[in-house]
């Protein structure tokens, strides 16, 4: 029957991992212990509150609850300042033509993300409204690897999961397809992706070929 296709935001529709990273590591920096971008793998696909706890703890950091609450702020206002920066020339290598294809077949697709600036991203990008369907961090109670974001975004596009393909680039997403009895589709090493249905090494490598063979009946 008719599939639809659920795209993780961040690693996958554009590169975000690298404003990320710059906006951890002068946390980190300023609390005085270095953050690396081996480090920062650990980040991917993890919702805010979750990288923070997982950045104190590789400086060994302590913090009140209301301090944690600060510097999360602080460091999504440094963030921002990259992000109102982007255009359409950050898109990630072949993405916009894959949308655009799907639009054009009449495939329903959805965001499914885990962060909370995600509309603001597509928004810049000038690709919000090309989703028939967008469930991001602001949506979920329960982050990835548990399969919520992507249960939802079936139900909006009105499908079930076995019709649904997911495009991800990190393992907690992968995982949370798996789950979600979708197809998973991961995008980078294949021995850190290594649970997914098929590996792609970058997002150049998912032609208008590959999409075909996935939407066949
Ligand atoms: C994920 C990113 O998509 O979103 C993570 O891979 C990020 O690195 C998470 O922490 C939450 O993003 P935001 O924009 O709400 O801080
Ligand atoms: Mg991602």
């Amino acid at each position: 029957s008719k599939k639809a296709f659920i795209f993780d935001l961040d690693g996958v529709i554009v590169d975000t991992a690298k404003y990320h990273y710059k906006a951890w590591k002068k946390l980190a920096n300023d609390l005085g212990f270095d953050f690396t971008e081996e480090q920062n793998e650990l980040l991917k696909g993890v919702s805010r509150v979750r990288s923070l706890e997982i950045l104190l703890n590789i400086g060994g950091v302590n913090l009140p609850e209301e301090e944690k609450i600060k510097i999360m702020q602080d460091k999504n206002e440094h963030y921002l300042q990259y992000i109102t920066q982007m255009g359409q020339d950050e898109i990630l290598e072949g993405m916009h033509e894959v949308l655009l294809y799907l639009k054009e077949q009449t495939i329903p697709f959805s965001l499914g993300s885990a962060s909370k600036n995600a509309r603001l991203i597509l928004n810049q990008l000038e690709l919000i409204d090309l989703f028939d369907a967008i469930v991001d961090g602001n949506d979920v109670s329960k982050a990835k690897p548990d399969p919520e974001v992507f249960l939802i975004a079936a139900e909006k596009l009105k499908t079930t999961p076995e019709n649904c393909v997911v495009i991800e680039d990190a393992i907690a997403g992968v995982e949370a397809a798996n789950i979600a009895g979708m197809v998973s589709i991961g995008i980078g090493d294949k021995n850190t992706l290594n649970e997914a249905d098929f590996n792609l090494n970058s997002t150049s490598e998912l032609t208008i070929e590959m999409i075909k063979e996935l939407i066949k009946e």
